[in-house]
């Protein structure tokens, strides 16, 4: 297939019947979920729905409903041109990219709302964001219909609870969680990234840093992991750059419950089932990272 023929499409009516008539003839299809302003993360989402489906659908949708207030809708980056070229080249098929009339008219009245698990970690920081989440998820589903669906682990609480609400609302599509993908000094890569100054840029692999260091320090006999996050605190509140910390938790990655002692969380020799999850400011951007053990 020619990889630069990809087809923009923005009504429902038109990418749904698109997709309709390509199941129906059996093909299987691939759908990564973006807010645009692609990076390497994104492209090898897209790469791997193309290797593994028949058909790839990509939509761009920034979600107003995600975003509190005082956040940062209006400034999220944005470049569909780039976009589309990114996309063009990786041999996805489909790019949907909705006006945000299309998705929420003047009479949107209903959102999937998400308990326990949408309330802690960056829940807590941004209520009401993994409602908004859920919801634009959701509809983009119900709208593309696709068999397997190509999520990040950078945001394992949003991967997560994708996967809950799907297993919990008994949606027919498969989940499939893919690596982080990292700048060679290791901060993760994000659109937000892009609004780092040049010194906080060089700054912010301190979150990766920091994770890989309380990783490490699990292995220790007899450490707690109260002196471990103290350790951590100290080593991200030490750097310049870093104006906060929105939190830096140890959870089940199983559950996401909060482990307050590592007792259990031995596999043979070694830690096991461990995620350690941070947020943290740098200077005005909000960065999110994690590590599992
Ligand atoms: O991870 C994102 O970019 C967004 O939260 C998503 C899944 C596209 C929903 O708007």
């Amino acid at each position: 297939m020619d990889k630069k023929q990809i087809k923009i499409i923005k009504d429902i009516e038109t990418i749904h019947a698109e997709i309709a008539a390509l199941k129906k003839n059996g093909a299987k299809i691939g759908f990564v979920p973006t807010m645009g302003f692609l990076h390497k993360g994104h492209t090898s989402l897209i790469e791997r729905s193309v290797k593994e489906c028949d058909v790839t659908a990509v939509s761009i949708f920034i979600n107003p409903i995600q975003f509190g207030r005082g956040e940062d809708f209006d400034s999220y980056p944005r470049n569909t041109q780039r976009d589309k070229s990114i996309i063009s080249k990786t041999g996805a098929r489909y790019v949907f990219m909705p006006e945000q009339k299309t998705m929420y008219g003047d009479d949107f009245k209903t959102s999937v709302s998400v308990k326990k698990l949408g309330k802690i970690m960056c829940g807590r920081h941004r209520p009401g964001h993994f409602d908004g989440v859920c919801t634009v998820v959701l509809k983009l589903f119900n709208i593309i219909s696709p068999d397997i669906a190509y999520f990040g682990r950078k945001d394992f609480q949003q991967l997560f609870i994708i996967k809950k609400m799907v297993e919990d609302l008994n949606i027919n599509i498969k989940i499939k969680d893919c690596p982080t993908v990292r700048e060679e000094d290791g901060l993760a890569m994000s659109s937000r990234n892009r609004y780092l100054s040049e010194i906080e840029r060089k700054n912010a692999p301190i979150l990766f840093k920091t994770l890989q260091t309380a990783a490490a320090m699990t292995e220790r006999k007899n450490i707690s992991i109260k002196r471990i996050k103290s350790i951590s605190l100290k080593m991200l509140n030490c750097n310049p750059c870093v104006k906060s910390v929105d939190y830096f938790d140890f959870r089940n990655c199983e559950t996401l419950d909060e482990i307050k002692s590592l007792g259990n969380y031995f596999k043979g020799d070694a830690r096991s089932g461990i995620l350690i999850a941070a947020a943290i400011r740098i200077g005005s951007t909000r960065l999110i990272d994690n590590v599992v053990i």
